[in-house]
């Protein structure tokens, strides 16, 4: 297949450029810190939100470096470079590598050698491990392009969003909303019971036999756990599987923002304690899902946000 070549460019129009950085930024990016090695073998890192996948077979990624750039001509004369797809929780560190102050942006980072010793930094949501494949000057740009070599998705945390010139940390904010008792726990719970009611019909329908194993694999995880605060987590969990077997990605979106608003007033939740009366509406709500039976499966998670709102309301009264 010839791609025909571009055609001249027209000369280009005096944009405002303000307004154009403003239109670029209306659309939404993560943040990314993209690292090699020097000629000196010392690690190089800058902050960038150009990333973007290009792909898949060959599994190839780019990113665009500003001509004046310091790191510049490091990155030409390097072979390999690493793209670090940062957490929320590490807006610090963005804010560090984008910095041109710093001399040693990597002091106190705490990073390991990947892939032909590139600097892979620890906590970061996803890593891709790169080959150089090709490089495009592309106006006050260099576009680099990389063949991914190795890839890793170790962190399930929301990732760093950067929005019209702005870090946009919505799991953040809420837990911040959740901390500031902003957030009526009946309201929390009504949510939950609604959606999560939603997800588990669907899953009746669009499970899995492979989705329902992992659900009992989870109820049994559960049940072996006897501290209060595992047992939560795993019971996030449980909510999580149910959630993946109704496969629909929005309804999966709405689902891991509650678990992020659940999971923080359960970490704060001082009066927390094993639930042993739950474990066989678990594993009803499951065999409900078996034998693909919407109706008596809603009942049953009807009954586990009962038994949760009544034993929320014993401990009020006790506390
Ligand atoms: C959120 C964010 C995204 C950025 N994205 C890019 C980018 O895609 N390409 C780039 O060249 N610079 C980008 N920068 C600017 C560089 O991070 C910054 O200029 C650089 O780190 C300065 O250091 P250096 O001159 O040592 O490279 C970004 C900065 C921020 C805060």
């Amino acid at each position: 297949m010839t791609i025909p070549p571009p055609s001249p460019a027209e000369p280009p129009t005096a944009f405002d450029m303000r307004a154009f950085r403003n239109a670029l930024g209306s659309f939404p990016t993560g943040v990314a810190i993209i690292t090699t090695t020097g000629a000196d073998g010392k690690p190089i890192g800058l902050t960038c939100n150009s990333f973007s996948s290009v792909s898949l077979e060959p599994p190839l990624v780019s990113w665009g470096l500003r001509l004046a750039s310091k790191s510049l001509e490091a990155f030409r004369q390097a072979d390999a470079f690493a793209i670090n797809i940062l957490a929320e929780d590490q807006k610090e560190l963005s804010a560090r590598f984008a910095s041109g102050a710093i001399a040693d942006k990597f002091e106190g980072v705490p990073w390991t050698a990947g892939h032909r010793g590139l600097p892979v930094i620890a906590g970061s949501v996803a890593t891709f491990e790169c080959d150089k494949f090709a490089e495009h000057l592309a106006g006050d740009h260099v576009l680099f392009l990389g063949q991914v070599a190795r890839f890793d998705h170790g962190r399930q945390e929301a990732s760093l969003v950067f929005y019209k010139g702005a870090y946009m940390m919505l799991t953040q904010s809420l837990r911040e909303l959740a901390a500031s008792g902003k957030l009526d726990s009946v309201h929390l719970d009504q949510a939950r019971r609604l959606i999560n009611c939603m997800l588990l019909r669907l899953a009746c329908q669009n499970g899995s036999p492979e989705d329902f194993d992992a659900i009992e694999r989870n109820i049994a995880e559960i049940e072996n756990y006897s501290d209060a605060a595992h047992r939560a987590e795993a019971s996030i969990e449980f909510f999580r599987l149910v959630t993946l077997a109704a496969h629909n990605e929005v309804l999966v979106v709405v689902a891991e923002t509650l678990t992020t608003l659940l999971r923080h007033v359960l970490q704060t939740d001082a009066t927390l304690r094993a639930r042993p009366e739950l474990v066989p509406v678990r594993r009803k709500i499951l065999a409900h899902m078996r034998e693909r039976d919407p109706d008596a499966a809603e009942a049953e998670m009807s009954h586990y946000f009962d038994q949760l709102r009544r034993g929320a309301a014993a401990r009020e009264v006790h506390a």
